[in-house]
């Protein structure tokens, strides 16, 4: 793979490091990067011989390094880790790490693309990142694990890592285009919403709120007359994918007129058209096939305790355990717009620099950053959107910003880690995207602290 020299040789270190072992434990991420990066870990273990369990963690707590230290097993960490570097080396683990959140450190056992001058919320994905060192496991065995990069794509997208332009970017782009000369993925234009293999029309255009589609998000007789209106029959339940051309050019002229006319950010509406990615092994009009109906598939598992139905898909069930996660899938995107609208219902309230809501127990922590990121296409766009749920342990905080917000200055893992460590409590992620754990006392003090932090960098 065209990689830079000293990247390629510290995934080389990593890998032979990796393989002198004959039982490896992975730890991994609860969300569709984090899945798919453990099961190419997996998958490359055992094709070569190497024995491998696989853990599933919501975040890498002190508590969850110790006990990982305690198994004295030697530990890859996929999609995480970084962020938690220095404890891992206390810990006295022996480790390698391939993950792509701000690192806290370098390490030679450590494979970041922050280490390397690239983006990791952009650029490379946990899962791509891992599968750089599964491509060097995989050295004159299985064509080196080239049909794992279909994989990888999966976890890049579910990590949005393609919203930036409608297409994945730099390193990730390599790894694209490695599985497209492969023939195990295809690289296409089309309509970027989700459900375009498996919904109905209709159903598709009805349940999408990123973008916000007035007159149409959330509202069934809405989609189906905006359909007909462009002389197009509802009636046989056509999917996207069953349409003519000249039916898909109808209905994205017809999007982009809608969203002009309610002056939707023109950014918005760009994105609506872009790449996607289809998995060319897996069945047409199937989830697997295309990237993002994949990655949502995955996150409607581990997000709910239920990784290991996530982890047997990537495995190859495409049978009990694809059925449960089909349900699960169901599960989710119900989750998803209850919990958009009780946004709506307890309102977003704005401070000087950013913007808030506390959904309390109403959504689940795991879940409350994917409804804070969809909230972005109705919420005001200069401020960032932080949510905050309870869990067992406290308040989970999540925090999305947009790109403008980025380039102006914004780095939210920066802003979290600080605000969250001032108040008792732990986080990081990316500059676009990031989480914390603090305690409950501590919320009021932790949101100034914030809003004053991002203050700052934008100034
Ligand atoms: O932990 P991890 O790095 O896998 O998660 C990245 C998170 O950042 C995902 O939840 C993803 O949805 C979010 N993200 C975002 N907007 C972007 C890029 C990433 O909300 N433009
Ligand atoms: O959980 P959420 O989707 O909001 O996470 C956004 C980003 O923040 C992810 O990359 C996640 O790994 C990171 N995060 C973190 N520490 C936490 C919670 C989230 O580094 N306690
Ligand atoms: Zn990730």
């Amino acid at each position: 793979m065209d990689l830079p020299p000293e990247m390629l040789e510290r995934a080389k270190k990593i890998s032979s490091v990796i393989d002198k072992n004959d039982e490896v434990l992975v730890v991994t991420h609860i969300d569709a990067d984090g899945i798919t990066s453990g099961s190419i870990a997996k998958i490359s273990l055992e094709r070569s011989g190497i024995d491998c369990k696989i853990i599933f963690v919501k975040q890498l707590s002190d508590s969850e390094i110790e006990e990982i230290a305690d198994t004295n097993r030697f530990t890859w960490f996929t999609d995480l880790g970084s962020g938690q570097l220095n404890s891992i080396k206390s810990a006295g683990i022996d480790f390698v790490i391939t993950d792509h959140h701000v690192p806290s450190g370098d390490s030679e056992f450590q494979l970041n693309p922050h280490s390397f001058g690239f983006d990791g919320s952009y650029e490379l994905s946990g899962s791509t990142t891992t599968y750089i060192v599964a491509r060097i496991l995989g050295r004159g065995l299985f064509a080196g694990n080239i049909d794992l990069s279909p994989l990888s794509i999966v976890g890049a997208v579910g990590d949005l890592q393609d919203s930036k332009e409608g297409m994945l970017l730099g390193l990730n782009r390599k790894i694209l285009e490695e599985g497209v000369r492969a023939g195990v993925v295809k690289c296409i234009r089309d309509l970027r919403l989700f459900g375009k293999q498996t919904r109905p029309l209709v159903k598709m255009l009805e349940y999408t709120f990123d973008p916000f589609l007035p007159g149409i998000s959330g509202n069934e007789k809405g989609a189906i007359d905006f359909v007909e209106s462009l002389g197009i029959g509802v009636e046989d339940w056509k999917r996207w994918i069953d349409l003519a051309e000249d039916e898909k050019k109808r209905i994205v002229d017809g999007l982009v007129k809608l969203c002009i006319q309610s002056r939707t950010p023109f950014k918005m509406i760009k994105r609506l058209v872009g790449e996607t990615y289809i998995l060319s092994r897996e069945e047409e009009g199937s989830e697997l096939r295309d990237a993002m109906e994949f990655s949502t598939l995955l996150n409607a598992t581990a997000r709910y305790g239920h990784h290991e139905i996530g982890l047997m898909v990537c495995l190859g069930d495409r049978a009990s355990a694809f059925k449960k996660a089909r349900s699960l899938l169901q599960n989710h995107r119900k989750n998803l717009s209850d919990g958009l609208r009780l946004v709506d219902e307890i309102g977003i309230t704005e401070l000087e620099n950013i913007q808030y809501f506390d959904a309390g127990d109403q959504i689940l922590d795991t879940i409350v950053g994917i409804v804070a990121g969809m909230c972005f296409s109705k919420a005001n766009r200069e401020k960032p959107i932080v949510a905050l749920a309870k869990n067992e342990e406290g308040i989970k905080v999540s925090a999305r910003a947009t790109q403008r917000l980025v380039e102006r200055g914004v780095h939210l893992a920066k802003a979290i880690k600080l605000a969250s460590e001032k108040t008792g409590g732990k986080g990081g992620g990316h500059s676009i995207a990031a989480g914390a754990l603090i305690p409950e006392s501590e919320v009021e003090r932790f949101l100034r602290e914030l809003d004053r932090i991002i203050g700052l960098q934008i100034n």
